[in-house]
């Protein structure tokens, strides 16, 4: 016996990758529901072989049904979980609602994956946001050899991160530029994006950082270790899919960049590729479908006494999000409800 799951937000970015890989790792569904807003009520999506029809989320009974996989956006996260969670159903959540409430675990499977069962305090649990999930599958083995005091990191984050809205203005924006008559002025984002980087993702805090910055150092603390300190300069670049990090890590003791190469190799949802020649790094482009995080250009700092930089490349849409959100599921399966 398998589960009943249901996909909410299923016409997105992330709902249909969740979709993608429900399917590719044969995770064991008896039934499942596509849910959408209503101005998208019978759009059709892919489940493996089979083409499903959305279904209205407003209207939608969760009685029954086991797990919810949700990626519909803060405000009608807000809505609709606790609905869903009061009806017995667990929602796996990708908004940032949940994701600092004490009450609900903030879940990274390669590192902690024993939070899991908290989830029965509000019935719902939150996956993190895209940048912070790629960055702690590489920080924690390390912090495991010896303890990680600071990271300084700078994302290169790509549009589809800012949901299809993003990808579509990276698009129409690329093909306005060579066709000038059909101008298309920035509006997902806050300047062009074709051929250009923007320093700016989410919005701005009282201390100049931004949101998304700040959810780097917030989560990787209630993932990771609380003694954590992470600065972050989070940018978006015109990539569609591939999320980048340059990543500085202090740590309170030596590590020798070759043992951190051997530590990284063993780490699970990890991919070393680190040849210091001509393309022996890996690049968003690579990345794209894949479930690894990549890690590249591994070396010592010298300008600290305890310092290693890495280069951190990983899908966004995948672990930094679908993937991500439905290891919880297979976790939550394996640990708590046992079925299938
Ligand atoms: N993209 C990423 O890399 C990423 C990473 C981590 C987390 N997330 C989070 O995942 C969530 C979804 O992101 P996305 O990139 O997939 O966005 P998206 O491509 O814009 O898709 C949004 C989805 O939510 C649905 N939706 C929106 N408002 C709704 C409502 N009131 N009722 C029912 N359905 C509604 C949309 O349905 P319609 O088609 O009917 O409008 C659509 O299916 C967001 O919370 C985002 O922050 C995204």
């Amino acid at each position: 016996m398998g589960y009943r799951v249901v996909v909410a937000g299923a016409t997105g970015n992330v709902g249909r990758e969740m979709l993608n890989i429900l399917a590719e790792r044969q995770f064991p569904v008896d039934e499942i529901a596509v849910l959408a807003s209503r101005r998208s009520l019978g759009t059709e999506v892919t489940f493996g072989d089979k083409t499903l029809k959305t279904k209205d989320l407003d209207t939608f009974d969760f009685t029954g049904w086991d797990i919810a996989l949700f990626a519909i956006g803060s405000d009608a996260t807000k809505k609709y979980a606790p609905k869903a969670a009061s009806e017995g159903c667990i929602v796996i959540d990708n908004s940032s609602l949940y994701r600092y409430d004490p009450d609900v675990p903030l879940i990274v499977p390669e590192v902690n994956p024993e939070a899991i069962m908290d989830y029965s305090k509000k019935n719902i649990i939150a996956n993190p946001n895209c940048s912070t999930a790629q960055m702690v599958v590489a920080l924690k083995p390390l912090h495991d050899r010896t303890p990680i005091k600071r990271v300084v990191v700078s994302t290169y984050q790509a549009v589809s991160g800012a949901g299809k809205e993003g990808a579509d203005e990276l698009w129409d924006q690329t093909k306005s530029i060579y066709n000038p008559v059909d101008d298309k002025p920035a509006k997902k984002f806050t300047k062009q994006i074709a051929f250009n980087v923007i320093p700016h993702i989410d919005s701005f805090m009282e201390d100049g950082t931004t949101k998304e910055e700040w959810k780097m150092m917030v989560e990787t603390k209630k993932i990771v270790d609380p003694s954590i300190k992470v600065t972050a300069t989070c940018v978006r670049v015109p990539v569609f899919v591939g999320h980048c990090e340059a990543i500085n890590i202090e740590f309170e003791d030596f590590l020798d960049e070759d043992e951190a190469r051997d530590i990284l190799r063993q780490a699970p949802g990890v991919m070393v590729i680190d040849k210091r020649e001509d393309g022996g790094y890996v690049s968003p482009i690579e990345c794209v479908g894949e479930y690894a995080t990549f890690i590249s250009r591994i070396r010592q700092d010298s300008t600290i006494d305890n310092g290693l930089n890495m280069w951190c490349v990983s899908d966004n849409l995948r672990k930094g999000a679908a993937l991500n959100a439905v290891q919880i599921a297979e976790t939550l399966g394996t640990r708590v409800l046992k079925k299938g």
